[in-house]
């Protein structure tokens, strides 16, 4: 799978692997210098929130956990996903947008 991250006023994309997460294609472009992914991927940060612009329905709903971590992160959106959440397990490309805060 192809994930481009746009962020501010730059795109980067990088590769994922099947059964890889969003999140590690994040921490691969270094986001978690800017405090991307805090936890890992245990999914109870909410620092990894992006906006998936295009290729939402390359991914699976999201679970409870999720949609509980989703209501609290700033500015959530219809297309708010979390990418430790989010894997690479269909063949496509996905377009997420990091929100300003981060990026
Ligand atoms: S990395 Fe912490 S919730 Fe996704």
């Amino acid at each position: 799978m192809k994930v481009t991250f746009l962020i501010g006023d730059e795109k980067e994309s990088v590769e994922l692997n099947e059964g890889e997460r969003l999140l590690k294609a994040a921490y691969k472009l270094g986001l978690d210098a800017a405090g991307f992914g805090d936890c890992g991927g245990n999914c109870i940060c909410s620092t990894c929130h992006v906006y998936v612009e295009e290729g939402e329905e390359l991914f699976d709903e999201p679970n409870a956990e999720e949609e509980m971590r989703l209501d609290i992160v700033a500015d959530p959106q219809m297309n708010s996903r979390l990418a430790c959440q989010l894997i690479a397990d269909k063949d496509g490309e996905v377009v997420v947008r990091v929100p300003e805060k981060i990026a």
